[in-house]
């Protein structure tokens, strides 16, 4: 998996990573999915035939004659392509999901990770697009971009037949975040961004360096049990987007089901893009020196004493 845990800024590499990784999970799902008789790659088997049935009676009593066309068309895409890792019943058990460090979402309990929605919300549509054309790298998501529009739209559909929650509360407006100020990636912003990294507590899971190796790294678990390791700056690639919007948003949202908290509320939004400074800092984003970085953090440290003391 080395390849994977490389830095790759440009767009059209990650693209190409994310079809190399398609090809290669396509495959260990359809061997898979062979052994353990599940849809895609085999026929169902009668047991699973009969679930599929009784989720489908249930659907089908609460929505619209229109609605089920494009959920029922959602439920081929899904049973062809998904069904292998996130299972026949959205539980995130596919016959595949044995072999996975990373466990396929479970998507009976409606928790996402990627969302521009206020923190405890359902995903917009456009979020659960935006994951499954580019995957979610460091983990086997692979990327569906070459998937028509019409299938990707359908399967969202179907993805959200598997959780009541999806008709029991509204859709909740996205967040809208604005577009980052220019001196995002500045010396002086990852400075700021250092300090506040320490003060927020981003070291405990992060590590003091940011290689994901803080005091608390080895006894994080996932809303499911599973063992999850802190993002290491220094060499992994980003799961939320490679864009500053995309980090901007991951930790101002966090990542629901995982001990990643949400912070944007507690801190101003200048103060996120600093700590999104020093996040593209430490991934090497940035052409700034160690040194500059240095030379501002005694005094960014000295600024935020001072106006901690005027607000007392
Ligand atoms: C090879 C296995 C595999 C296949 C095939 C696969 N997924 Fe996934 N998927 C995963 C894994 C693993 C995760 C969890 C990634 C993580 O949490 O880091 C995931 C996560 C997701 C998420 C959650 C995103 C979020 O915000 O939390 C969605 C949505 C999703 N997959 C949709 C799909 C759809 C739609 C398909 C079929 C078109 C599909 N997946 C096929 C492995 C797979
Ligand atoms: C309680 C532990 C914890 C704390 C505190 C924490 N994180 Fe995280 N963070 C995680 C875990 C775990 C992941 C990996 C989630 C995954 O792989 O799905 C993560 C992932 C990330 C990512 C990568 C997201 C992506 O797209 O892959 C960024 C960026 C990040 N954290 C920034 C921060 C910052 C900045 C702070 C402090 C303001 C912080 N984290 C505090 C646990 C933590």
């Amino acid at each position: 998996m080395g390849f994977l845990t490389q830095i790759h800024p440009a767009n059209e590499v990650n693209e190409r990573m994310n079809n190399n990784v398609r090809k290669i999970m396509i495959f260990i799902v359809c061997v898979a999915a062979v052994a353990a008789a599940s849809p895609g790659c085999k026929p169902l088997s009668a047991e699973d035939e009969a679930t599929a049935k009784k989720i489908n009676a249930v659907k089908r009593a609460s929505v619209s004659e229109a609605e089920w066309t494009h959920i029922f068309a959602g439920k081929e895409v899904y049973e062809t392509y998904c069904a292998g890792c996130h299972g026949i019943k959205g539980d995130g058990k596919g016959p595949a999901s044995a072999m996975l460090a990373v466990k396929p979402r479970n998507f009976t309990k409606a928790l996402f990770k990627f969302i521009s929605t206020p923190p405890g919300s359902l995903p917009s549509d456009a979020d659960l697009h935006r994951t499954i054309t580019r995957g979610v790298p460091r983990s086997s998501m692979p990327g569906w971009s070459l998937m028509s529009e019409t299938d990707r739209s359908n399967v969202i559909a179907y993805i959200k037949t598997f959780s009541d929650l999806w008709l029991k509360r509204k859709p909740t407006s996205p967040l809208g975040f604005g577009s980052a100020p220019a001196w995002v990636g500045s010396a002086r912003s990852a400075a700021i961004g250092k300090v506040m990294y320490a003060r927020m507590g981003c070291t405990n899971c992060h590590g003091q360096s940011g290689l994901g190796d803080g005091p608390s790294a080895a006894t994080l678990t996932d809303n499911e049990g599973q063992k999850i390791i802190p993002f290491n700056f220094r060499e992994g690639v980003l799961k939320g987007g490679s864009r500053v919007e995309d980090i901007y948003r991951t930790f101002y949202t966090g990542l629901a089901g995982t001990p990643m908290p949400a912070y944007g509320g507690l801190l101003s939004d200048d103060e996120n893009w600093h700590l999104v400074s020093y996040v593209i800092y430490l991934m090497g984003k940035t052409k700034v020196s160690d040194s500059d970085v240095s030379n501002y953090v005694l005094a960014a440290a000295d600024t935020m004493r001072h106006q901690q003391t005027a607000t007392k």
